[in-house]
């Protein structure tokens, strides 16, 4: 990181981890890392996947593009890489596009010089005390070094179901050169969505593009 960050993200590890989670981090994810990325291959990035059920819908959907992930969670980080192994522990055919950065993604953007034809952030954390306003991601600096990992038609796609943090991100946005959108998208489905079946709220979307 160029500069020492606010933290924006809860924990980085969670329950322990089963042996063949453990190997999978150890023996497959270096080999899925976002190194040497192509120059004339679409990508999409998703920031904070969670355990990556988002992320693995858009692999299988555009298998044609490199899909990569960033999440500093590593049961989460974990749980997708259960999902995309069979069982000698290889990358299934239809996750072959999926490349994980397992950390804070503003380390991996401050270091790539990458354009993304799509950035998903999905139910960003609230951070709904006011005292810890200042983790949120979402802010208007972010959302400027997101702006200029865009491809020229890129879009950030952004969800939460927290509508206060909705609006606030709107604020936000005025303090860059991005435009939002609201779209009528189908409900996307995350876990994190799911835990919140019995909530109140319903996800809200905005789709912000460079002017
Ligand atoms: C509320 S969870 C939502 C997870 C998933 N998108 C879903 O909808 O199920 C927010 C996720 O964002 C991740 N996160 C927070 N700050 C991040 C950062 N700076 N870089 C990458 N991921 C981050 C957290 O670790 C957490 O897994």
């Amino acid at each position: 990181m160029e500069k020492q960050e606010i933290r924006t993200f809860g924990r980085r590890h969670g329950k322990k981890l089963s042996a063949r989670q453990n190997l999978l981090l150890e023996a497959v994810l270096p080999t899925i890392k976002p190194a040497n990325l192509p120059l004339n291959t679409s990508m999409i990035l998703e920031i904070g996947f969670g355990s990556g059920e988002h992320l693995r819908e858009i692999s299988r959907q555009m298998p044609d593009k490199i899909i990569i992930g960033a999440e500093p969670f590593m049961n989460g980080v974990a749980s997708l890489l259960s999902a995309i192994t069979d069982t000698n522990n290889s990358i299934r055919s239809e996750y072959k596009n999926i490349r994980i950065f397992p950390d804070d993604v503003r380390d991996f953007l401050h270091n790539t010089d990458s354009k993304f034809e799509q950035i998903w952030v999905l139910h960003p954390d609230p951070w709904p005390k006011a005292r810890h306003e200042k983790r949120r991601l979402l802010n208007a600096e972010f959302l400027t070094l997101l702006s200029k990992h865009l491809t020229p038609n890129g879009e950030i796609i952004i969800g939460t179901d927290h509508w206060e943090y909705f609006d606030w991100i709107i604020e936000q946005v005025k303090h860059t050169t991005l435009t939002a959108t609201i779209p009528d998208l189908a409900t996307i489905h995350t876990r994190y969505q799911e835990k919140n079946k019995a909530g109140t709220t319903s996800p809200k979307y905005m789709v912000l593009t460079n002017s």
